[in-house]
Formats: C-alpha cells, structure tokens, sequence
C-alpha cells in the first residue's frame, strides 16, 4: 500500500508519518509538505533515511504538480494534515487559509478522483479536521458528531468548508472518506505560535505571557501522541463515511493551565516559587474568541476503542521537558519569519 500524508513536517502530521513508518514496513509512505513556517524537517531526522519513507517538497496547491504526484506514485490511500492551522493568522490573512485549506483539499480530492475513477477498492481519502467547525460551547454540553458545524474564524470556516467538499465527494462521486475532528494538541515539536509552547519559549525567555481577554476560555487537550494512535486506529478500522470526534476528556480553562504551566517551569528551570506567574499579561482578546471547545469522543471509544493513554500532567510534563532539552530546534524556528509575526501579533 502507498500512503500519501500531506503535511508530515508539521507538528501532528511528523508524528503520524513516524507511527506509521515506524509501524508498518509493508506500507510506503510519502510526506508532501510544502515546508512552510511551520513545516520542519527536524521533526523526521530520525526516521529519514527508513526504506518505507519518501519526502516530496511540494504545495498542495499546485494543481498540475499534485496531479503528476498522484500519477507517479499511484496512492492507494491518503491522510490529508496538509493545512494553514493557526487562528491568529487566519484573522490576519483569511484568504491563505482558503487556499491552502479549501482549494488544496478540492485539488488532491480531484486527484485522487481521476486515479480511481470508480474503481476506489481498498481506497480511502482520510481527511483530519478539527473539533472547531463546531464553533463555541456555552458552560455546559459537548460537541459530538452530529453537532451542526457553525464555524466563526476564518481558520474554522476554511476547515468547515474543506470537511464538507469531502463529504460531497463522497456522496457525489463514491470516493470513500474518514473525517476526524480533534480537539487542541500538544506536545513536542509543536510550533511556538500556539499557547502552550510560546508560552514556555515565553517563560525560558523570561518574556511575558500574553493571555487573551479574561482568560475564562476553555479548551480540551490532548497528547499528540495519542492523537497519532486515533488516527492510525481510523485509518485501519473506520467506517466509510463516517465521523469520529476525538479528545482529551481534559478540558482546561486557559488561566488555570497557563498557572499549572508556570508553576512546573519554576519547578524544572530552579526559580522561585511564583516567578513565572509574574510574566502574566492580560492583552486584548482574540476577535471571534470561542468560549468552550469540549469532545464527546465515546463513539470512537465504543467503536474503535481508542482513549488517551496519558494524564494532562504526564503530558504537560513529557513536553516541557521535550523543549527544555531542545533548545536548538527552539532557536530556529523562532529566528527569522516567527520575530515579525511576533511583533506583529503581541505588540
Ligand atoms: P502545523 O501548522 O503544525 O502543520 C501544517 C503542515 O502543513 C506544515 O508542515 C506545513 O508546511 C504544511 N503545509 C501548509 N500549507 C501547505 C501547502 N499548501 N502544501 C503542502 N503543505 C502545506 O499544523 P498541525 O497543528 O500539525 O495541524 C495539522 C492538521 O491537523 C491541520 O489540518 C489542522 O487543521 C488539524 N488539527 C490541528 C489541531 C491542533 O491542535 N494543532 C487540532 C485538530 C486538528
Ligand atoms: O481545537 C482545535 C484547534 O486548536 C486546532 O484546530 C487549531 O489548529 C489549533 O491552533 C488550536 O486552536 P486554538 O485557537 O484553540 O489554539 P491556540 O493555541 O491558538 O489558543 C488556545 C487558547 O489560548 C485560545 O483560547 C486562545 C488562547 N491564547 C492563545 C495564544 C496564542 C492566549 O490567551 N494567548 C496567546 O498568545
């Protein structure tokens, strides 16, 4: 089997082109990743030079570029991670999140169309989304999979409308699809624009930490590495045509991690008690900011038997840890492109 993941050098997708590598060595995986800011590498030197393993530096946006991809390589199956996947930029520049998000979907779905025309046995386009097409949750309830999209930044607009071509793909044109909405990742090798590594690069720096608004928003966490676990669990024993939510059962309300967070970086880093949590900084809230994101995931718990294997803290932990002893790889993806974005976003 040829599995192309798109979007392999980014943060969750090096971790599903490891697992899968790593786990299958029948299979032959290529990673399309355009190397944007935040596409790395670095992420993969461990695996880069596997027999099973073919890196393609590429934009899914290239139409005629992605069509002879797919003519070479005859992919059997495709993971589609490829994305433009912070919310602060796509308020900034909605229109690179259409084309990445909503025009490179439409083109490696047209792709993948015309290798199998209606010959799709054993085929499967698996397209990762995320738990934010749901838009916002009030105090109580949780998005489950028949919670109606109502997308409200341009980021969840642009995944909405990529979620429903590939439905519509599916209904119109029998290609046979998996979609998963996730809920917040993190852990290591995850792009300090997000608020639990930028915090921590933040508090390594000594810088403060801009936290939006009041900092009652909620969100649910889970470990990478247990996202890559879902995902190799869907991919092999989804249903065609179906959605699983997946999450962390671990909803935090930012504050309260951003303190949590702090208090273990005094502890690892030898400072004293309460000094990280001086660098906190309330800045003006996100526009659109959705209160409560928070997964029902029990249908690919029932179904496939998926939860996550570690606790917020092991985790938390793991990561910390993970960039306290990476500073290098800290250091150059913070240089360059990040010191303008930076300045433009916090300033
Ligand atoms: P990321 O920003 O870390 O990585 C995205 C990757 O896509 C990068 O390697 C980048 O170079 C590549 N890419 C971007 N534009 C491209 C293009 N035009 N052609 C080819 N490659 C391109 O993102 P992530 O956080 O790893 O998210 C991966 C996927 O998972 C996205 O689809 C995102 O919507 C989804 N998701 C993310 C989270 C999360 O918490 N990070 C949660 C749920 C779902
Ligand atoms: O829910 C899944 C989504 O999670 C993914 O689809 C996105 O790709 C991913 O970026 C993430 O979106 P969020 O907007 O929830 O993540 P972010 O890390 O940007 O922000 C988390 C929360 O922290 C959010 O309420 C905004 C807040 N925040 C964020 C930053 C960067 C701050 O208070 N300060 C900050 O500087």
């Amino acid at each position: 089997m040829t599995i192309l993941i798109t979007g392999g050098a980014g943060f969750i997708g090096s971790h599903v082109v490891r697992l899968f590598v790593e786990a299958y060595s029948n299979y032959h995986v290529v990673n399309l990743d355009a190397l944007t800011y935040a596409g790395n590498l670095e992420n993969l030197k461990d695996i880069e030079k596997k027999d099973n393993y073919t890196f393609v530096k590429g934009d899914i946006t290239n139409e005629d570029f992605v069509n002879n991809l797919f003519q070479k390589y005859r992919f059997d199956r495709v993971i589609h991670l490829a994305a433009e996947s912070h919310v602060d930029r796509s308020i900034n520049d909605p229109l690179a999140f259409v084309k990445t998000n909503v025009m490179g979907t439409m083109i490696l779905l047209n792709a993948f169309k015309s290798l199998w025309t209606d010959n799709f046995i054993n085929k499967l386009f698996y397209h990762i989304s995320t738990d934010e097409v749901y838009g916002t949750l009030g105090q109580t309830g949780l998005f489950t999979e028949t919670t109606s999209y109502d997308p409200n930044s341009p980021y969840s607009a642009s995944k909405a409308s990529s979620d429903h071509f590939v439905r519509a793909y599916g209904e119109t044109y029998g290609i046979p699809y998996v979609i998963t909405n996730c809920s917040n990742n993190y852990g290591q090798n995850q792009f300090p624009e997000k608020l639990i590594p930028l915090f921590i690069n933040n508090i390594i720096k000594n810088k403060p930490l801009p936290v939006y608004g009041d900092g009652n928003y909620t969100r649910d966490w889970l470990y990478v590495k247990d996202h890559a676990v879902a995902i190799d669990l869907v991919f092999h024993k989804g249903k065609n045509k179906e959605t699983y939510n997946i999450g962390g059962f671990n909803e935090w309300k930012n504050i309260d991690l951003v303190k949590l967070l702090c208090k273990q970086m005094d502890e690892k880093l030898h400072r004293e008690k309460g000094s990280s949590e001086k660098l906190i900084t309330y800045v003006k809230d996100r526009p659109g900011h959705d209160l409560r994101y928070a997964i029902d995931a029990s249908k690919i718990n029932k179904e496939l038997g998926w939860k996550p294997s570690v606790t917020f803290e092991e985790g938390l932990n793991k990561t910390i840890d993970w960039y306290l002893n990476n500073e290098d790889w800290l250091c150059n993806v913070t240089s360059g492109e990040y010191q303008s974005y930076y300045e433009k976003q916090y300033s």
